[in-house]
């Protein structure tokens, strides 16, 4: 049974209280609107486009780099992060909620420079030298294949290049561009109750086994333990281009979501604006 939820309008530039404690969208840089309609969810973005208006990073402007709790409306009761929305997400906080669940995995909805993103915590360094056979949840460096089934290459690249360290496994955590590859909606973790989102893991990023990213709009199905190497297409020019990501399990989505680099500052995780182009398909 699904739970009815809506996610939240962005603050505007005027009036309200968010504006004063963070700057995600100061420069009005990216217009959505949420549309909650027959339990769907539908997003639509201005003409501005994603990448030349990425902003919010200390290291181009002094701003702030965290990534913030989105607490979709609706869900305030729901998920464990109910309380802090558009509060900086702390890494100890994703600790606590992990303890609390049965595979030691704890995901939120967030936004980070005025992009949705999911951010999730993986018990990888307690369970990677697990049998695979004992299902303990771990990353898994995985190839990639476009939806043609042309292979693109493998995610221990990730691992080999010093270029990618904020991106490859580290800290336990991933941060995911959350705008689904079939048509832009906003896959959410948890925020469906069926058995792709139950708090079960199995491995090899297929669609079997729960604490899948779910996008409600058309069910597509994101496993975020499953990292691959892929290729996918900007929407407007058709410009292809090469992203990490975690791997599509199932439904319409063509292709799986990309990461997101970061760092954990103190307790504060915050996200790193290197690989803009792979945040444009849906401009
Ligand atoms: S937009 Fe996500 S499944 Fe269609």
């Amino acid at each position: 049974m699904s739970r009815r939820f809506r996610l939240r309008e962005l603050p505007s530039e005027k009036g309200g209280q968010a504006e004063d404690t963070y700057k995600i969208d100061r420069r009005d840089f990216m217009r959505h609107s949420f549309n909650a309609a027959a339990g769907l969810i539908t997003v639509s973005l201005g003409s501005v486009g994603f990448a030349s208006l990425l902003m919010g990073t200390s290291e181009n402007d002094g701003g702030d780099s965290s990534v913030r709790f989105w607490v979709p409306t609706g869900a305030e009761d729901t998920v464990w992060y109910g309380t802090q929305h558009l509060e900086p997400m702390s890494y100890s906080s994703f600790v606590d909620a992990a303890s609390q669940s049965s595979t030691g995995m704890a995901g939120a909805q967030g936004v980070w420079s005025g992009l949705p993103v999911n951010v999730v915590y993986v018990p990888h360094d307690e369970n990677k030298n697990s049998a695979v056979e004992e299902n303990k949840p771990r990353f898994q460096y995985l190839d990639g294949y476009t939806a043609e089934g042309d292979y693109v290459g493998s995610a221990y690249e990730m691992d080999e290049k010093e270029e990618y360290s904020a991106l490859s496994i580290h800290d336990n955590l991933i941060v995911i561009f959350s705008r689904c590859t079939h048509l832009c909606c906003i896959p959410g973790w948890q925020l469906v109750q069926n058995d792709y989102t139950n708090d079960t893991w199995i491995p090899g990023g297929i669609d079997s086994g729960g604490n899948k990213l779910f996008c409600i709009c058309h069910s597509s199905r994101f496993d975020p333990t499953a990292l691959e190497k892929n290729r996918n297409r900007n929407r407007s020019n058709g410009a292809e281009f090469e992203y990490f990501g975690i791997k599509k399990a199932g439904g319409p989505a063509p292709v799986g979501l990309p990461l997101i680099p970061f760092t954990v500052n103190g307790d504060v995780i915050e996200a790193l604006p290197d690989y803009v182009d792979w945040y444009t398909f849906c401009d």
